[in-house]
């Protein structure tokens, strides 16, 4: 394969020449959709966005494959994102303005969405969560890549319910205070979003609340 080979590209080639009952998720293939997360030599990144060349072993040419962590495993490389999205459904990820409904677009100044546009530039692919060291250990944590998002709604000045959402972070078992800091959520996203940030940032705010 050439230099420029994803570990993705090198995933389909076994799948298509080799072994067609090889299970991955992938769909952009342009580290925009975030399916294809898993683990590459032990560490979770896009398989799309990672060539073999940057991750291959100097000593045996080998590069270990696995799906990412932290969830339950379908199937080779795919894994149960239900447990995912139901964490993220567990902090209202959406807009709950109080007030009057405006009846033409809702805007909000720049000055005071600029900096929520890091944050949302989440895929949600789960490499966060697949790497995250408290989830290891305990699966009732809400998870970075849910307590991000989370951060985003507080951070709208058109969202109604900020306290109501501090408030629920802040009491919640597997809420703000399981984030141990390890940073691992941090290093991983290819994103930037990084998500423990977020969660220092909630701690702080509900505090203050
Ligand atoms: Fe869409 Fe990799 S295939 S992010």
């Amino acid at each position: 394969m050439s230099d420029s080979a994803t570990v993705l590209d090198g995933l389909i080639k076994i799948r298509e020449e080799i072994d067609g009952t090889l299970a991955l998720r992938c769909s952009c293939r342009s580290a925009i959709c975030g399916s294809c997360a898993m683990r590459v030599n032990g560490q979770a990144m896009l398989a799309c966005n990672t060539k073999i060349i940057d991750v291959i072993s100097k000593e045996d040419g080998k590069v270990v494959v696995e799906p990412a962590g932290n969830l339950e495993v379908i199937k080779d490389l795919v894994v149960d994102f239900q447990p995912f999205w139901d964490k993220v459904r567990q902090v209202d990820p959406y807009m709950q303005p109080t007030g009057p409904v405006p009846t033409a677009e809702y805007l909000a100044p720049n000055k005071d969405m600029v900096h929520l546009a890091g944050v949302m530039n989440c895929i949600m692919c789960g490499i966060c969560v697949s790497d995250c060291t408290v989830l290891e250990v305990d699966s009732n944590f809400i998870g970075p890549a849910a307590l991000a998002k989370a951060w985003r709604f507080t951070e709208d000045p058109r969202d109604g319910k900020r306290d109501e959402r501090l408030k629920a972070l802040n009491d919640e078992d597997g809420g703000i205070w399981d984030c141990t800091r390890c940073l691992k959520c941090v290093e991983v996203c290819p994103k930037g979003v990084a998500p423990m940030d977020r969660i220092m940032e909630l701690r702080e705010a509900a505090i203050e609340a």
